[in-house]
C-alpha cells in the first residue's frame, strides 16, 4: 500500500490520545484535552462540506453538526426569559409537546430594575439549569440594546437606558448560564433600538456616541461574562446589514474585544452571500433566504452560509480561511456546551426555579410613590377592590419571540385573593383593553371577551367601590402588537384603552387609590399627584401575581429602582425629528436612513442637560423603611490618569469611594447606593452626570452598612472619535452619590491630574 493511502489513518492514530480507560480516543473526543486542542484536532478532520453544514441551520433553531465524527448537532432556543415551547421542524407553530413547559421568569427590564448583580446571577443560572435541561446549547439572551426611546417594542426584554446598568447586570446573567454549558447569545448588536422598520433602516451615528452609549453593555458581555455568542441586529449600522457588519463584527467584536465565540444571525437577518462569508457573521439562522420573505419552505441549502457558499469555494471566487475560522468557532461552542469536559444535566420547573422568578419579580418592583397608604392593611372580614385588565390578564403568552409557554402562571388578583383569605377581594375590569389570549398557537386558555360599553365599565367599577377599605388600580400596557411587542412599537407614552380617565375618575371617589403599572417600557402618569400610591410592576412571568402581592403587602420591603426615565410626556424626550426617529426615505438611498442626532443625550443624559422635569427619575424607588447616607470617602484627594488610552484598556483602578449607609426605620429593607461622575465644564460637552457605580445593601432595621464603588480609570473617560482613543480630562471632577439619579445625598471632589 503506498504511503499516501496510508497517510489518514497515520494521522488519525498520531492525533489519538489515551485516556484514563487506557483506550486510545481522538483528540477531539478527549475531555481532558483543553477545548484549543480539541477544536485544532477536529478542524482538519471536516471536510469542506462539512464545513459549510455547520455555519447554517438545518431547522429553524438548529444546525447540523457531524454526524460523521459524532460532534452534535447545535440547538437554539429563545429567550431571555424563558425556554421557548418546541417548535416543528420548519415552522413557528408549536410542536404540540406536553413537556416543554417551562419556568417563566421575569422581563430582562425587570431584572435591570433589580440594581442587584446577585439577582442576575440567580437569574442566569436558573434559565441556564431549565435551557441544558432542555438540551438547548445557544441561549437567545439576554438582550442589552439601549431605551433610546420609550416607544421601542421591545424595551421589555432590554435593560435600561444606562450603559453601565446594563453593562454590570449583563455579566452574572451570562456567566451564570455558561455555568451550565450553554452558551448565553447576547443581543442584538448593535445600535438596534427600535422595532418600526428594523429590517429596512440604517442607524446611522457617531463613534463617540457608539463607543459610549451603545457599545459599552455588549463590550462588558463578551470582555468581562466571556459571553460564548453573540447575535448580529436586523437593521443596518452605518449602511451596513448588522449581521455581516464589517466594522461591528470584524473591527470591534473580535478585534478590539478579541471575541472568540459565535455570532449568529438574527432569524432572516443575514442578506448578502459575499458580505456573509467576509465580514465575520459564523452561523446563519432564519426564516427564509431572502431577510424574512420569500423562497421555499426548507429551503436551507439556499441559505447564503449554505450552497451559495459552497458554490463560490469551488470557483474560486472565495477561499477558505473564512470558512476555517467559522468552523473552529462552531466547534468550539460545540466543546463548551454539549460536548463540555464537565457534564451538566440542568433542571426544568424545579420548586428553586419559581422561588427565583418571584424573588426576582420582586425585587424588581418599583414603589414610586407612597402617601401611607401601602404597605396594604385590610383587616379581616374588610373589602379589597381590585380593578383593571392587568390583574387577570396573563402575559407570559406574547410579546414575539421571548413568549413562553409556561407550567402556571399566577395573576395578580389571584395572588391578592390569597393574600387576604379573610377578606373580600373584589374584582372590577374598569376598561377593555386587550383580549388576545395566543401567540404561535399556545393558549393560555382565558376567555377576555366582554361586551361591556367603556361607560358601564366604569360605572360598575366605581359601584364596586363602596365600602371598600382599599383599591387597586392594576393596568399598564401588554405584550400585544402596539404595546410591548416585537415587531411593533408604540404610538405614544400615554396609557392606551383610555386607562387614564378611568384612574382619574377612580382617583376623584378614592384619594388614596393605588395604581400598579405593569409595563416593560415607560409610560406618562398625568394623575401621578392624583393618586396615593404608585407601583411599577412588569411582565413578572409565572410568580408575577405572588411577587406583586408580596411588595403591595410588605412581605417584601421594595428595593426595586427604575432602570430607565419616565418622562412627562413623550414630547419632552430627545428624539425631535423624523431624521432621528423613526427614520426617513433619502434619494439614492435603498433603506431607511435614520440619524442618532442627540449623541450621547439619552434617557436622564438628556433630561439633566435640557433641565427638564420627568414624573420619576432614572434610579427612582422607595422602601417602607428609611436610609441615610453618611459622607463620601474617597481613596485620594488627587490622582493622575488625565490622558488617553485605547480601547480595551482602562479598567486598572483609580479610585476607591465608600459611603455609609443606614437603615434609620422600623423595618429591614434593602437601599440601592448609586454612584455618579460629574465632569469638570471642557471643550466637549459631556452629560452632567454619568453613573459609575451601585451597591445595594440589605440593612436590618437600624442596621449600618458600607457601601463600596471600585472606579477604574475608564470611569472618567470620554471617546474621542478622531483620535479613536479614550480620553480622560484634567480637572475637578465632583463624585456624587445618593437613593437616585435626582435624590443625590452626598458628595466629594476629586482632582484629576
Ligand atoms: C428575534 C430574535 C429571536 C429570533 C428567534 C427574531 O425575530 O429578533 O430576538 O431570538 O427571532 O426567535
Amino acid at each position: 500500500m503506498k504511503f499516501k493511502a496510508l497517510l489518514p489513518a497515520i494521522l488519525a492514530i498520531a492525533a489519538c490520545t489515551t485516556n484514563p480507560a487506557g483506550k486510545n480516543v481522538p483528540v477531539y473526543l478527549d475531555l481532558s484535552r483543553s477545548v484549543e486542542e480539541r477544536v485544532a484536532d477536529a478542524l482538519p478532520r471536516l471536510t469542506t462540506e462539512e464545513k459549510v453544514a455547520l455555519t447554517h441551520a438545518q431547522s429553524k433553531f438548529s444546525s447540523r453538526g457531524v454526524p460523521r465524527l459524532g460532534i452534535p448537532e447545535v440547538w437554539c432556543t429563545d429567550g431571555p426569559h424563558g425556554i421557548r415551547p418546541e417548535v416543528l421542524w420548519d415552522e413557528w407553530d408549536q410542536a404540540g409537546w406536553t413537556n416543554d413547559s417551562c419556568t417563566a421568569f421575569p422581563a430582562l427590564s425587570c431584572l435591570a430594575a433589580t440594581w442587584d448583580k446577585e439577582m442576575s446571577l440567580l437569574f442566569g443560572r436558573s434559565i441556564g439549569e431549565e435551557a441544558r435541561y432542555r438540551k438547548k446549547d445557544i441561549l437567545l439572551g439576554p438582550g442589552v440594546n439601549i431605551c433610546r426611546t420609550p416607544l421601542n417594542g421591545r424595551n421589555f426584554e432590554y435593560m435600561g437606558e444606562d450603559p453601565y446598568l446594563a453593562g454590570q447586570m449583563v455579566v452574572p446573567y451570562v456567566k451564570g448560564v455558561q455555568e451550565n454549558g450553554v452558551a448565553a447569545c447576547v443581543k442584538h448588536f448593535a445600535v438596534n433600538n427600535q422595532e418600526v422598520r428594523r429590517t429596512a433602516t440604517s442607524s446611522n451615528l457617531d463613534d463617540r456616541t457608539l463607543y459610549e452609549i451603545y457599545l459599552p453593555a455588549f463590550e462588558a458581555a463578551v470582555r468581562e461574562g466571556n459571553a460564548w455568542a453573540i447575535m448580529g441586529s436586523y437593521n443596518l449600522y452605518n449602511g451596513q446589514f448588522n449581521c455581516h457588519n464589517k466594522r461591528l463584527l470584524l473591527d470591534i467584536l473580535k478585534g478590539e474585544w478579541g471575541f472568540d465565540g459565535v455570532v449568529v444571525s438574527d432569524w432572516g437577518g443575514c442578506r448578502d452571500d459575499d458580505e456573509a462569508i467576509l465580514n465575520g457573521l459564523d452561523m446563519e439562522f432564519g426564516t427564509w433566504t431572502n431577510g424574512l420573505t420569500g423562497a421555499a419552505s426548507d429551503g436551507y441549502s439556499n441559505y447564503h452560509l449554505a450552497n451559495p457558499y459552497l458554490q463560490r469555494i469551488a470557483d474560486g471566487r472565495v477561499g477558505t480561511k473564512e470558512l476555517d475560522d467559522k468552523a473552529a468557532r462552531v466547534l468550539r461552542t460545540i466543546f463548551r456546551t454539549s460536548m463540555a469536559s464537565e457534564p451538566h444535566f440542568g433542571s426544568f420547573n424545579s420548586p428553586e426555579h419559581y422561588a427565583a422568578a418571584r424573588r426576582i419579580a420582586a425585587a424588581g418592583t418599583v414603589l414610586l410613590q407612597n402617601n401611607g397608604i401601602l404597605p396594604l392593611n385590610v383587616p379581616d372580614g374588610g373589602k379589597l377592590v381590585v380593578i383593571g385588565e392587568n390583574a387577570v390578564k396573563k402575559m407570559v403568552v406574547g410579546g414575539g419571540s421571548s413568549s413562553l409557554k409556561t407550567n402556571y402562571e399566577i395573576t395578580p388578583l389571584e395572588a391578592l385573593q390569597e393574600a387576604f383569605p379573610a377578606a373580600d377581594v373584589v374584582w372590577e375590569r374598569g376598561y377593555v383593553g386587550d383580549t388576545s389570549t395566543s401567540y404561535n398557537k399556545v393558549d393560555t386558555g382565558q376567555d377576555l371577551t366582554d361586551s361591556r360599553s367603556a361607560a358601564k365599565l366604569l360605572s360598575d367599577a366605581i359601584a364596586a367601590i363602596e365600602g371598600a377599605d382599599a383599591v387597586i388600580f392594576i393596568g399598564g400596557l401588554n405584550k400585544s402588537g402596539g404595546q410591548d411587542n416585537e415587531g411593533t412599537d408604540r404610538a405614544d407614552i400615554i396609557l392606551p384603552y383610555g386607562q387614564d380617565a378611568v384612574i382619574e375618575a377612580l382617583a376623584e371617589a378614592v384619594p388614596s387609590l393605588i395604581v400598579v403599572n405593569i409595563s416593560g417600557s415607560p409610560v406618562a402618569m398625568p394623575w401621578a399627584d392624583k393618586v396615593g400610591a404608585i407601583v411599577q410592576g412588569w411582565y413578572g412571568g409565572s410568580e408575577t401575581g405572588h411577587a406583586l402581592a408580596d411588595v403591595l403587602t410588605g412581605a417584601v420591603n421594595p428595593s426595586g429602582r427604575l432602570p430607565f426615565t419616565l418622562p412627562k410626556a413623550l414630547a419632552d424626550g430627545p428624539l425631535k425629528t423624523e431624521r432621528q426617529y423613526p427614520g426617513i426615505q433619502e434619494e439614492g438611498q435603498e433603506w431607511w436612513q435614520e440619524y442618532y442626532d442627540e449623541g450621547v443625550f439619552v434617557g436622564y443624559r438628556w433630561y439633566d442637560k435640557q433641565q427638564i422635569p420627568v414624573q420619576f427619575p432614572f434610579g427612582h424607588g422607595l422602601s417602607y423603611t428609611e436610609f441615610e447616607y453618611g459622607n463620601a470617602g474617597l481613596s485620594g484627594k488627587a490622582i493622575g490618569c488625565a490622558g488617553s488610552f485605547s480601547p480595551g484598556q482602562g479598567e486598572e483602578e483609580v479610585l476607591k469611594v465608600t459611603v455609609k449607609v443606614s437603615n434609620t426605620g422600623s423595618i429591614d429593607g434593602a437601599e440601592v447606593a448609586q454612584l455618579y461622575v460629574c465632569p469638570p465644564e471642557g471643550d466637549v460637552e459631556r452629560p452632567v452626570k454619568e453613573l459609575r457605580g451601585f451597591d445595594k445593601l440589605q440593612l436590618a432595621a437600624g442596621e449600618s452598612g458600607t457601601a463600596t464603588f471600585s472606579l477604574p480609570r475608564r470611569a472618567f473617560a470620554r471617546f474621542d472619535a478622531d483620535a479613536h482613543k479614550w480620553v480622560v480630562d484634567p480637572g475637578q471632577w465632583r463624585i456624587e452619590i445618593g437613593s437616585s439619579s435626582a435624590d443625590l445625598r452626598t458628595s466629594a471632589t476629586v482632582e484629576i491630574r
